[in-house]
């Protein structure tokens, strides 16, 4: 194939994700070819620094990893693939290794998509209902900024209204809560000042639906594509609490936190709590290979136990899948290597150099109205006017995500996912960053904010 064939099959075949491609018809779509480290390189030949570890916070480890590579072809060459009902050397060992950095919990459910992960922790959550409430304690509390998945009912768990707004009717059963963004407080108050109402607010949910009825939270530790929401210390150990009081179990969705971008292997070990369900994806084989799991506690586990006189006793769910060894494979590979590398370390120091860079950024740019983050995981809020937190129109948000693109540097920014505030810069460069990478980023965002705003 040569370079222009291979771009005219994508433009005249491929169906990006995202994308209106009416563009196409007059520019060509970036075809990338090949990755080294930070870096990866496009069917032109021109390189590009990746602070987004692979468009959206997958590629933790950087790109061209031989280790990673051999470690999924070894496993394929012993056995690529049996159905999950059975076992396999590597699905075993990898439960066992994840399991062990997360104290509190037992069981590793395979599959292959975070939205796919977090359908799993529905289901459970809905058998559980079945079996012990009657089907009553079904509902399935969400928050009004986060995102859980693709699918129709992670979209309706899903709080991004604009980019949900063309998919309903949706799948019945799912509340809504607000988020616990304090720079938008949804109650008006200030950090310091205020009760938490972002984290009471559940309690009031719950009753107002009926505690009978609610079976579960799903709650990004760290909100992510909703705009980098780190919360308070308080909110967690409160919303805990809640649940307990109301017997609601408390899944956190780390799809994007999980395994270290936080600077602990989950973004819930940031607080002191104890959540029931967790999810994650994107980064467990930090894209070497698709996998996802659903990892509970023993107490959620052990209820598809204990009636085995009952044929519908157990989770009765398959994903095909959640299968293939590679995904395992890879998983236990990365896992090693962020342990070897010390990279959660690195991920702590160089998230509070970027953290403290973006900041210097702020006091030159009138525009940053709010830096936010956790680890590797950190975004800018950019705003007309600082005093009226007006939120930068998104035009002009893609403006400068396009200025830095066009210089060789890729950063995210959230994606029409909320009406008139889709003003957030998103960096998430992968865990093997270094100081100078970081300045790069930071000078090509520093011009990028000259030139467009
Ligand atoms: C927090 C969160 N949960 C779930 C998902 C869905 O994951 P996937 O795209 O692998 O289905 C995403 C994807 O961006 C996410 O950010």
């Amino acid at each position: 194939m040569t370079i222009n064939s291979t771009v005219q099959n994508d433009k005249l075949h491929v169906w990006h994700h995202l994308t209106q491609h009416k563009a196409f018809e007059t520019s060509d779509p970036l075809v990338f070819v090949s990755g080294k480290g930070m870096y990866v390189k496009d069917i032109n030949g021109d390189e590009y620094l990746d602070a987004t570890s692979g468009g959206v916070w997958t590629v933790n480890l950087g790109f061209g990893r031989d280790e990673m590579v051999n470690a999924v072809s070894d496993q394929l060459s012993k056995i690529p693939y049996f159905a999950g009902s059975f076992g396999t050397e590597p699905a075993a060992d990898y439960a066992k290794a994840l399991t062990d950095i997360m104290p509190g919990f037992e069981r590793i459910y395979y599959s292959n998509s975070g939205s796919e992960a977090n359908e799993k922790g529905y289901k459970m959550v809905r058998q559980r209902a079945h079996f012990y409430n009657g089907g009553k304690k079904h509902k399935i509390i969400y928050r009004d900024r986060d995102y859980h998945g693709t699918t129709i009912s992670t979209l309706s768990s899903s709080g991004h209204l604009q980019r949900k707004k063309h998919y309903g009717p949706f799948t019945p059963g799912f509340v809504e809560m607000p988020h616990c963004c304090c720079y938008r407080c949804p109650f008006n108050k200030k950090y310091g000042e205020c009760n938490i109402e972002c984290a009471h607010a559940l309690e009031d949910v719950i009753k107002n639906e009926g505690p009978d009825s609610v079976g579960s939270v799903i709650l990004e530790p760290i909100t992510a594509g909703g705009g980098v929401i780190v919360p308070v210390p308080e909110y967690f150990p409160i919303i805990e609490s809640i649940c307990k009081k109301y017997d609601v179990l408390l899944h956190i969705d780390e799809v994007v936190c999980g395994l270290g971008r936080t600077g602990k292997w989950f973004g819930y070990q940031n607080y002191n709590f104890q959540p029931d369900i967790v999810t994650s994806a994107k980064g467990v084989a930090a894209g070497y290979a698709a996998i996802s799991v659903t990892v509970t506690s023993a107490k959620v586990f052990e209820l598809f136990k204990e009636d085995p006189g009952n044929p519908d006793s157990y989770f009765r769910d398959i994903s095909t899948f959640g299968g293939c060894t590679a995904g395992p494979a890879a998983a236990l590979q990365a896992l090693n290597i962020i342990k070897r590398e010390n990279l959660l370390k690195n991920v702590n120091e160089m998230g509070n150099y970027l953290k403290n860079k973006l900041f210097e950024l702020q006091d030159k740019h009138q525009v940053i109205g709010e830096v936010r983050g956790e680890g590797l995981l950190c975004g800018i809020e950019l705003v007309k006017d600082r005093s009226t937190k007006q939120p930068l129109d998104e035009q002009d948000v893609t403006a400068v995500a396009g200025h830095c693109l066009q210089n060789k540097v890729m950063i995210g920014r959230t994606n029409r996912s909320f009406e008139n505030n889709n003003n957030v810069l998103l960096f998430s460069p992968a865990f093997i960053s270094t100081k100078g990478d970081i300045d790069l980023i930071i000078e090509a965002v520093d011009n990028a904010l000259k030139e467009k705003t």
